[in-house]
C-alpha cells in the first residue's frame, strides 16, 4: 500500500506458545514440562508463591488447563488456515522442548515431536506464512527442574545446546526467524516458568537467579553460533518483557530510582544478549541483591561477545510507575503485574495498565539504545469476551486497544525506529500464563472452552478478526 508508513514486507501476524495451546500433553512421546505442573486459576498463583511447592502434579486436587490447551495439536491445520484467512505474513509459535527431548537430558531426540513441528511449519509455508519460532517458551522439561534444579545448574547449557542444535539443523532451511528464550528477563517474576526454579529449590536466592541467567545467556549464544554456522541469513533474536517505566514525579530521587528499575527489569538481560557483555551497572545490581560471584567458565564471556543476537524481540502489555519516596508506593513500584496506579491510564480487567504511548516510548528506548531491529512479538488485551447466540464476540474494546498500539508503532516508525513486525499475543484464545485461565482471552478467534474445560472447543471468528484482516491487507493504513 502506497500511503502506509509500514515498510513492505512488514511481518504482521500473531503469537502463541506450545504449552498454552497445544494440549495433548502426553501424546506423541511428549514428556512433562514445568507448565504441565501449573494448576489453573487462583491455585496457580498460590503454587507459584508458596515456599514448599515441589513440582508435584495432583490431578485430584487441581485442574490443569495446559494439559488440554485448545487441542491445537489436533487442530493446527484448521487454526493456521484461519490465520491465513486473516492474511498473516508470519506466525510466532514455540517448540515444546519436551516433544523433542521428553526429559531434557536424553541424547537422541524424539522423532515424533520433530515430525509434528515439521507439519506445522509446512502448513505455514503452504499458506505463505513465515514461521517465527521461540525455542524455549516457559516449558522446559519438568525433569530438568526437579532433578537438576533448573537453570542454575550449568548442565542445562549442554541440554539446551543439544536441543537447539537439533531443531535448528532440522528446520533452518524453512525457518528464518528464531528467538532463544521467551521473556528471559521475567525470572524476577516467574522463576518457575522462566528458569525452572521454585522457592523450595532456591528461586528466592538471587545468586541462583543470576547464575541461571548467565547459563541462559551462554546457551543463547551457543544457539546463535549454531544457527549462523548453518546459515548466516538466519535472524536469531532475544525476547524480553518490556514495561515502560515512569518516575512518579520530578523528584530526582524517583528519577534515579526509575533509571535503576529500568536497568534491573528491562535492560539487564538485553544488554548482555545484544551487546555481548555485562553492563557497567552489573556490580551495583549484584551488590544490591547480594548475588556474590558467578561461576563463569573459561571462554564464556568471549562467546557472549562473539555471538550476540540479531534483533530484539519484546512483549509489551503495560507500563509501570516508580515511587520510592512513599513506603507503600515503593512496595508496589517493582511489581510488574500490578504496580502503582497511573492516574493517566485505564487498566484491563486484570489490572494491566493500558498505555499505547508507552509502546512508542519503548520502541524509541530500545532502538536508540541498541540500534538493532526491534520486533513486537507480543501485545494485546486479555479480556472477558461475551458471545451471542451465534458465538459471535463484538470485541470493540480489543480493536480499540490494538488500533491505538498500532498507531503508536506508526509514530515510532516516523521517529526512525526499525520495526520488523507485530505479532499480537494469543491470536487464537489460549490458556493464560499467569493465571491458567481460558477466560482471559486475547484472540481474534474465540475458542469455546471455559476455565474448567467445558465446551465444544470449536473456533469462531470475533469482530476483531475481520478488522485485523483489513489492517494487514492495507499494510496498517486502515485502522
Ligand atoms: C507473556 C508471555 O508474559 O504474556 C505469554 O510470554 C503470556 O506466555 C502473555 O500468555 C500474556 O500473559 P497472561 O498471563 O495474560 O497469559
Amino acid at each position: 500500500m502506497t500511503n502506509s508508513v509500514f515498510p513492505d514486507g512488514f511481518l504482521w501476524g500473531g503469537a502463541t506458545a506450545a504449552n498454552q495451546l497445544e494440549g495433548a500433553f502426553k501424546e506423541g512421546g511428549k514428556g512433562l514440562s514445568v507448565a504441565d505442573a501449573m494448576p489453573g486459576g487462583k491455585a496457580r498463583l498460590d503454587v507459584l508463591s508458596s515456599d514448599t511447592f515441589d513440582w508435584t502434579i495432583d490431578e485430584d486436587k487441581y485442574i490443569y488447563p495446559n494439559h488440554r490447551g485448545i487441542d491445537h495439536y489436533h487442530h493446527f491445520k484448521e487454526d493456521i488456515a484461519l490465520f491465513a484467512k486473516m492474511g498473516f505474513k508470519c506466525y510466532r509459535f514455540s517448540i515444546a522442548w519436551t516433544r523433542i527431548f521428553p526429559k531434557g537430558d536424553e541424547t537422541t531426540p524424539n522423532e515424533a515431536g520433530l515430525v509434528f513441528y515439521e507439519q506445522v511449519i509446512d502448513e505455514c509455508v503452504k499458506h505463505g506464512i513465515e514461521p517465527v519460532i521461540t525455542i524455549s517458551h516457559y516449558e522446559m522439561p519438568l525433569h530438568l527442574a526437579k532433578e537438576y534444579g533448573g537453570w542454575k545448574n550449568r548442565e542445562l547449557i549442554t541440554f539446551y545446546e543439544r536441543y537447539a542444535k537439533v531443531v535448528l539443523e532440522r528446520f533452518h532451511s524453512k525457518v528464518k526467524y528464531w528467538m532463544t528464550f521467551n521473556e528471559i528477563n521475567s525470572a524476577f517474576h516467574f522463576p518457575a516458568l522462566s528458569q525452572g526454579m521454585v522457592k523450595s529449590t532456591g528461586a528466592g536466592d538471587y545468586h541462583n537467579v543470576f547464575q541461571a541467567w548467565h547459563n541462559q545467556f551462554v546457551a543463547s549464544s551457543k544457539a546463535v553460533k549454531i544457527g549462523h554456522e548453518l546459515n548466516p541469513e538466519l535472524q536469531i533474536g532475544c525476547m524480553i518483557i518490556y514495561a515502560t517505566t515512569y518516575s512518579f514525579d520530578s523528584n530526582p530521587v524517583n528519577q534515579m530510582a526509575t533509571i535503576e528499575q529500568n536497568q534491573e527489569m528491562n535492560f539487564f538481560c538485553a544488554d548482555v544478549q545484544v551487546r555481548g557483555e555485562y553492563p557497567v551497572y552489573t556490580k551495583r545490581i549484584f551488590d544490591k541483591y547480594n548475588v556474590g560471584e558467578l561461576d563463569i567458565a573459561e571462554g564464556e564471556l568471549e562467546l557472549l561477545k562473539d555471538y550476540p543476537v540479531d534483533y530484539i524481540g519484546f512483549s509489551y502489555y503495560m507500563s509501570s510507575v516508580v515511587n520510592i519516596t512513599d513506603e507503600e508506593a515503593a512496595k508496589a513500584s517493582g511489581n510488574l503485574l500490578a504496580g502503582l496506579k497511573n492516574p493517566f491510564l485505564k487498566a484491563s480487567e486484570w489490572g494491566w495498565q493500558i498505555d499505547p504511548v508507552g509502546l512508542r516510548i519503548a520502541l524509541n528506548e530500545l532502538y536508540n539504545r541498541y540500534e538493532k531491529p526491534v520486533f513486537i512479538v507480543e501485545n494485546g488485551l486479555g479480556a472477558i469476551d461475551n458471545v451471542d447466540e451465534n458465538f459471535y464476540v463484538e470485541d470493540e474494546y480489543r480493536i480499540d486497544y490494538l488500533r491505538e498500539h498500532i498507531e503508536a508503532m506508526a509514530d515510532a516508525i516516523k521517529d526512525g525506529v526499525d520495526i520488523m513486525g507485530y505479532t499480537p499475543w494469543g491470536c487464537i484464545d489460549l490458556v493464560s500464563a499467569s493465571t491458567g485461565e481460558m477466560s482471559k482471552r486475547y484472540g481474534f478467534i474465540y475458542v469455546d472452552l471455559d476455565d474448567e474445560g467445558n465446551g465444544t472447543g470449536k473456533r469462531y471468528e470475533k469482530k476483531s478478526f475481520n478488522w485485523y484482516k483489513d489492517v494487514i491487507a492495507t499494510n496498517g493504513s486502515k485502522l
